[in-house]
């Protein structure tokens, strides 16, 4: 059994927590939610249980396709335990569609279609609000070699081909999402593999006929009923069923109703 440990980081929507097992932790999803770079803040209950299962059938789905990812398995409502990775400090924004900061940095019209996909980089950096840099500014910095990069981008092509499927079959248009990769030890050799979350936190993601966002443009742009965005998403992808899908929530207002009561 592994145990759980004591924090070791916490990010704007997530807890890492050691484990007994040196080269495991345990991946926290926490219901909070910001935008802008933490401009604006919220909680949001039961955001963390539906993207802590939406996050768990994408990189497992992954796997199965030959990604390698941290995710080892979910292990209740709101954690999972992952592979520890030394994380590339770069957001990596896969776009098919213009939407979001693209549309105002360069005068695009919103919903644009792109030729191609377009991959773009970014510092992880908070304090400098994750700064667009050019591939070039990665090597100039060491913050990863050529080797490394040429094997994500051959990576996020084959995650992108296969999310825009998935979400396809099930009615969504995958607009453009954000991937973080790590560094791991495998038999002694440094491999670079897929880490953090893959959910509607991270993805934007629009009704194939209505264009309702069902993503957290739900939540940056006020537009309300993020939950039931979510909740769809999961039931669409098999997830949650038609009786269950209330219950991700509402086990969450039980276990906060708990607490209060202790
Ligand atoms: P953007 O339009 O704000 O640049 O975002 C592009 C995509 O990347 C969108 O799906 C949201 C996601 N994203 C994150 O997950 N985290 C971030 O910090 C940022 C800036 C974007």
């Amino acid at each position: 059994m592994i145990k759980k440990g004591k924090k070791l980081y916490e990010g704007k929507a997530k807890i890492i927590y050691a484990t007994s097992d040196k080269n495991l932790v345990i991946q926290y999803f926490k219901d909070d939610a910001t935008a802008f770079n933490n401009q604006k803040k919220s909680t949001i209950e039961g955001k963390g249980v539906l993207n802590n299962r939406i996050s768990e059938h994408i990189l497992s789905n992954l796997s199965q396709i030959g990604i390698k990812n941290h995710l080892v398995k979910r292990l209740n409502m709101r954690e999972q335990i992952i592979k520890l990775v030394e994380i590339i400090p770069i957001e990596f924004i896969v776009r098919n569609v213009a939407s979001g900061s693209i549309t105002k940095r360069l005068g695009i019209e919103d919903g644009t279609v792109l030729k191609e996909p377009l991959l773009e980089y970014c510092l992880k950096d908070d304090a400098l609000g994750d700064p667009l840099i050019a591939e070039e500014h990665i090597y100039a910095f060491d913050w990863a070699n050529k080797k490394e990069i040429e094997k994500v981008k051959k990576m996020i092509l084959r995650i992108n081909d296969f999310m825009i499927g998935m979400f396809r079959g099930i009615g969504i248009k995958l607009i453009d999402f954000k991937l973080e990769f790590g560094r791991i030890k495998i038999n002694g050799k440094t491999e670079v593999i897929l880490a953090d979350e893959i959910s509607p936190d991270t993805c934007r993601l629009w009704d194939s006929i209505t264009d309702k966002k069902l993503d957290k443009d739900r939540f940056r742009k006020d537009l309300g009923d993020l939950i039931p965005a979510y909740t769809e998403v999961a039931k669409r992808l098999g997830i949650l069923h038609e009786q269950s899908n209330v219950t991700a929530v509402n086990v969450t207002k039980l276990s906060s109703v708990k607490k209060k009561n202790k």
